[in-house]
């Protein structure tokens, strides 16, 4: 069965943009960006892959769920998505999404939406974010892929928003990046 990971850059107080929204505090050098488009080429957005050179194929994922805030970006740039070679699904109750074939829209349930997807046949299944859906799908994460940033932010967007109960992880592998970036994989306990 496909698993879902949780493939996302945090700070090291567990946030993953600031209170503006902004990433802006985090590692973006040359050398950790190639080195995590590397592993994960498929996650580098269709409109830069070209000025990034990424060309190679996917590794991990051929699908995205995204909540509505974080496919917003691509929407102010004019994009009606971000990732168009992946099937894309967005969560959101607005009905005025613009139109594209690789976009799938989730207008409530995501849990019913993921356990359906997991049994469909395919490569892992990329969450994206961000903490609000992180929050309400938390119970169907796999795998934790954290791109931990060395900075502490203090308040902002956090990677599981409303969760009142512990949930376990286990460690798998730590490889440390340039930049400062730590790549943490941990797997569901
Ligand atoms: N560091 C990283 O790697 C990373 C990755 C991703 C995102 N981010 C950041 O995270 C922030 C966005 O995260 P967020 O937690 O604010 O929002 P989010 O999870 O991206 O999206 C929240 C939206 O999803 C929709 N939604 C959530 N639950 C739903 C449900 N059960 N049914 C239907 N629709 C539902 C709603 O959209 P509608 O309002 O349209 O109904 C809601 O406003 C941004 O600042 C982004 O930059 C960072």
């Amino acid at each position: 069965m496909r698993s879902l990971v949780y493939y996302v850059a945090t700070s090291l107080d567990g946030f993953i943009a600031d209170d503006a929204g902004s990433w802006a505090a985090f590692v973006d050098d040359p050398l950790t960006l190639a080195a995590l488009f590397a592993e994960y080429p498929e996650t580098c957005p269709t409109h830069v892959r070209e000025a990034l050179g990424v060309d190679a194929p996917a590794r991990h994922f051929d699908a995205v769920v995204l909540g509505r805030a974080t496919h917003q970006p691509a929407l102010d740039a004019g994009l009606t998505s971000a990732y168009p070679h992946l099937a894309q699904y967005v969560v959101t109750r607005r009905d005025d999404l613009p139109e594209d074939p690789t976009v799938t829209v989730v207008a409530d349930d995501p849990v019913g939406a993921v356990r359906e997807l997991k049994l469909q046949p395919g490569r892992d299944i990329w969450l994206c974010g961000g903490g609000d859906l992180a929050g309400q799908l938390v119970d169907e994460i796999d795998e934790l892929h954290l791109k931990v940033n060395p900075v502490v932010l203090g308040s902002g967007v956090p990677l599981f928003r409303g969760l009142t109960t512990p949930r376990a992880f286990r460690h798998v592998s730590t490889t440390p990046l340039p930049g400062g970036v730590q790549l943490a994989v941990l797997a569901r306990a």
